[in-house]
């Protein structure tokens, strides 16, 4: 059984002039330990089927089912990452990692134990007691995965976790995103605008069209694991990126970024 089915998922707003569909038809079957990226057109659905399969917007025709249960609402079995971590500003580094943890009822000493260890796990060892705001972005970003990791879900949900950071950081985060997603394989949804990040991180990239969208082609990435820079200079990794470049675009003379 997938891990994660949407079935025919249709997201609708409400809106002035009766319902707006922004998703219509969206189908996919997620395996368990998969990582699959998620790219489109602004404004084509994409952050609404993460927020659907986080249980936080319903939907409106068919179904997201995790290992065959339909999703109502928000559950300890996932955790969303958002571009902006938001993190509590009064809070450390260490106490807003534990902050899940402390919701769960875990005892003060387990979850700064358990938050020490994520803390470490995303390269944060020696910060503990900053405070956000003495963080850089791709910092404050690793607070947010280390939050989100500490909950130990099932399943990950990523909306450009990495999208108001500069280019470098975000390849060393992506680099670093598969580091430890390498060590106990979480399924993981990770939404980008990003060619080059949609492909490097991926085992399947799911492509969505205009809206009302839905899942227009799905790429199976064939690039060997762990990836690195060599992976990256690849032709084939050249490849994947010329045909997704032609699907968003239309061209694929640059190898822009889908802003
Ligand atoms: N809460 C909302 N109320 C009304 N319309 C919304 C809401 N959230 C998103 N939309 C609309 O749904 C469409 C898809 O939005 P979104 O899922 O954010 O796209 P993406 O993440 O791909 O940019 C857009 O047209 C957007 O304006
Ligand atoms: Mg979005």
């Amino acid at each position: 059984m997938a891990h994660i089915s949407f079935d025919q998922v249709q997201i609708s707003y409400p809106g002035k002039s009766g319902a707006f569909t922004a998703v219509d038809g969206f189908a996919a079957d997620i395996e368990e330990g998969e990582f699959v990226t998620i790219v489109g057109p602004s404004g084509c659905g994409k952050s609404s089927v993460l927020m659907a399969a986080d249980g936080l917007v319903p939907v409106a025709g068919g179904a997201i089912r995790i290992q065959g249960e339909p999703i109502t609402k928000p559950g300890p079995d996932r955790a969303m990452v958002f571009q902006d971590a938001s993190l509590m500003p009064w809070r450390t580094v260490l106490h807003n990692v534990a902050f899940g943890l402390e919701l769960a009822g875990v005892g003060k000493a387990d979850r700064l134990a358990t938050a020490g260890t994520f803390v470490e796990l995303v390269g944060l060892a020696g910060r503990e007691d900053s405070y956000p705001h003495e963080l850089s972005g791709g910092m404050r970003q690793r607070v947010g995965i280390a939050r989100a990791l500490a909950m130990d879900p099932a399943v990950l949900l990523m909306d450009e976790p990495f999208g108001a950071l500069d280019a470098q950081t975000r390849e060393l985060m992506a680099g670093e995103l598969l580091r430890i997603w390498d060590l106990d394989r979480k399924t993981v949804l990770f939404v980008t605008h990003g060619i080059d990040e949609a492909i490097f991180l991926a085992d399947r990239v799911l492509v969505m069209g205009q809206s009302p969208s839905r899942v227009i082609e799905v790429m199976e990435i064939d690039l060997p694991r762990p990836r690195d820079a060599a992976v990256r200079a690849s032709e084939a990794f050249g490849r994947y990126r010329t045909h997704l470049a032609d699907l968003l675009f239309g061209s694929s003379a640059e190898t822009p970024v889908a802003r």
